[in-house]
């Protein structure tokens, strides 16, 4: 059952990386959670870590995001907890092409990247605008102002919904950001085969900083999020630059390893 005296924050892909660091950090600003990712196993072990450590309540969902059945259950916790904080994290990248990859993997892509934060933050909405209260972030990714294949394409697409969301709703009392992060060290690129040691040691950013920089984005009301001044400034650039260069640059962390 809901706790009705904290704010309730439900993070998909919570079990590794910017997720996982989202429980955390929600979890000593004294929210109550729930964690949403496929493996259980991992999820319990951080929900044990975060209700000993913060003795706030901490409920776990097994669910796969990219499937109708895992995401309909993930929808229903929305609901169900009537949740104040919605961050849609959960996220993979293919580790070939657009034209080299099975188009089975492309659609699981669509479905984890963008069916999946289409519904939860549907979801979101029907329990936030009644109540006049709410905030939903999106994690995205910088490569949205690149073109980099349909990841790229996918995280444009979040972006793109959120900035609408945000004009749309925010006089209702529903707000959200879209997180735009550049390269965080984090399972991300080892679970999709590459080898990112073409990435200079400057581009990467620490988990932590990523996500504390979002909260307090979160908290001032930003409609848009892009931790460090250095990833402020190249967004920029990748925005007004030509597109060929941009492209070429947007290659890195794509090394497939052998
Ligand atoms: N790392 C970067 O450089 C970077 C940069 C920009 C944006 N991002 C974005 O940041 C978000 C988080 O990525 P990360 O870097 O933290 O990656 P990560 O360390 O690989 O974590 C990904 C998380 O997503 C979950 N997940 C993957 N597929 C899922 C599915 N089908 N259903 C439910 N959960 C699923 C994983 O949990 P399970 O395996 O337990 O399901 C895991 O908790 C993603 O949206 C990514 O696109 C990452």
């Amino acid at each position: 059952m809901p706790d009705d005296t904290l704010p309730t924050a439900l993070v998909t892909g919570a079990t590794a990386g910017l997720g996982r660091e989202f429980a955390r950090q929600l979890a000593a600003r004294g929210h109550a959670l729930c964690l949403v990712a496929r493996d259980e196993a991992r999820l319990r072990g951080l929900a044990d870590e975060l209700i000993e450590r913060h003795g706030v309540p901490v409920h776990v969902l097994r669910a796969d995001l990219a499937t109708p059945e895992g995401l309909a259950a993930a929808c229903d916790a929305v609901a169900e907890h009537r949740i104040d904080l919605l961050v849609n994290n959960a996220g993979s990248s293919l580790g070939r092409f657009f034209g080299d990859a099975p188009l089975a993997d492309e659609d699981h892509q669509l479905d984890l990247l963008v069916r999946a934060p289409m519904h939860l933050c549907h979801a979101a909405l029907a329990v936030m605008r009644p109540r006049g209260s709410g905030h939903v972030l999106n994690v995205a990714s910088v490569a949205a102002y690149t073109p980099r294949g349909t990841y790229s394409a996918h995280k444009a697409w979040l972006t793109n919904l959120g900035r609408w969301l945000d004009i749309q709703y925010a006089d209702e009392g529903v707000r959200t950001t879209t997180l735009l992060p550049g390269f965080v060290r984090t399972e991300f690129h080892e679970r999709m085969g590459v080898d990112p040691a073409d990435v200079p040691r400057w581009m990467w950013l620490s988990a932590e900083r990523v996500v504390a920089d979002a909260l307090s984005d979160v908290d001032r009301g930003r409609a848009v999020s892009v931790p460090s001044r250095r990833y402020r400034v190249l967004a920029t650039v990748a925005r007004h630059a030509p597109l060929g260069v941009v492209a070429k640059v947007a290659r890195r962390g794509r090394m497939v390893r052998p």
